[in-house]
């Protein structure tokens, strides 16, 4: 008999990465006994009692028939959700009600989903804390690179400020055109090489960073931030010029004030070293000074990782 039971809703990019590296760490993390018992995408229907080729079989094509999401969440005997359906910058929908739903049925949540915790983080906090559940999402910000998580490792640690960039899409399109390439031209290119959208919106303008400032900064208590209070601004009035003398996006937050703009660096400053599609986070804090971390900020096994060190949080402590 399983101990823990993993039900995952949304089986794209994240989910099925995570399917992979769980079973791939699963012995080396000590999880012999947590099993993936159910899945249920849009597309590919409900999925339970399937085999360890189950990702084959659905390159292939098959399908399972579909489910009543919500009526899947109370079913289920899983006891931890992950929720890795898409983004609604608007209302978190519908991944925030898969998430309620999930915590009012007694079950951990781990997600990967900007929309929910940016956005109505302070409803979910509450609930999972009333049942005295665990809400984690690593995967919200730099992907599997530590970021706001490094906190856990620093009691009594107090955080002035942080800095940081959020945003791999824009931070390669302004390194492309430090080459003297135009906006147009790089973004098509980073659409070609799959690391922008159809619609960038949410990559150039500012938004998936802000939301990720949004996010690191109700971890620390900067609760008052959000994105209608915010200055946001993207990257679609650079210059090739501009980028070359060394402009980045970059998100700013304190506990009083938080921005997303082009930030004119200088060359000693750490932040005018990431390039492509590279994120960081620079961490001032009262007992160490400046914490600078970087690597990766998106990516199937990259966000992965991040959901596997949620889930032996989950687990484990
Ligand atoms: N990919 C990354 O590198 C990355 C990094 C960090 C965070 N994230 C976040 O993680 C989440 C998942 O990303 P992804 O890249 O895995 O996206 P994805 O490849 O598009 O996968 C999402 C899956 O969820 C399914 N889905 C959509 N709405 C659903 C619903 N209501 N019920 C059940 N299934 C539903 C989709 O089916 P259809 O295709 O039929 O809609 C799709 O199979 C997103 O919120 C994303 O922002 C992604």
């Amino acid at each position: 008999m399983a101990k823990h039971k993993i039900l995952i809703i949304g089986f794209g990019t994240v989910g099925q990465g995570f399917y992979e590296l769980f079973h791939e760490k699963q012995v080396s993390i000590g999880l012999e006994d947590t099993v993936v018992s159910e899945v249920i995408d849009a597309k590919f229907g409900f999925i339970k009692n399937f085999g360890p080729d189950i990702i084959t079989q659905l390159k292939g094509g098959k399908t399972f028939e579909k489910a009543d999401v919500f009526k899947t969440i109370r079913n289920s005997e899983a006891d931890i959700v992950c929720e890795f359906t898409w983004v609604n910058i608007k209302d978190g929908e519908p991944a925030f009600s898969h998430i309620e739903e999930a915590l009012s049925a007694g079950k951990h949540v781990i997600t990967t989903n900007k929309g929910p915790i940016a956005l109505r983080y302070e409803r979910l906090h509450e609930l999972a804390a009333e049942s005295k559940l665990k809400l984690r999402f690593k995967g919200t910000v730099m992907s599997g690179t530590p970021s706001f998580n490094i906190l856990e490792l620093l009691p009594g640690i107090h955080v002035q400020k942080v800095r940081g960039i959020f945003n791999g899409t824009s931070n390669f399109i302004l390194t492309e055109m430090a080459h003297g390439k135009s906006f147009d031209e790089v973004l098509r290119l980073a659409q070609s090489m799959g690391y922008a959208e159809a619609d960038p919106t949410l990559d150039v303008d500012g938004f998936d960073a802000a939301l990720k400032a949004v996010i690191f900064s109700k971890v620390i208590g900067w609760t008052k931030h959000d994105l209608n209070s915010m200055d946001i601004k993207g990257i679609r009035d650079i210059s090739s010029s501009d980028a070359s003398a060394g402009v980045k996006l970059l998100a700013s937050m304190d506990s009083e004030s938080a921005s997303v703009k082009p930030v004119h660096l200088s060359p000693d400053d750490l932040f005018s070293n990431i390039n492509g599609v590279m994120n960081a986070a620079e961490i001032t804090t009262d007992t160490l000074g400046k914490i600078f971390v970087a690597g990766p900020g998106a990516g199937r096994k990259e966000t992965a990782q991040a959901v596997l060190s949620d889930l032996v949080e989950v687990i484990n402590n």
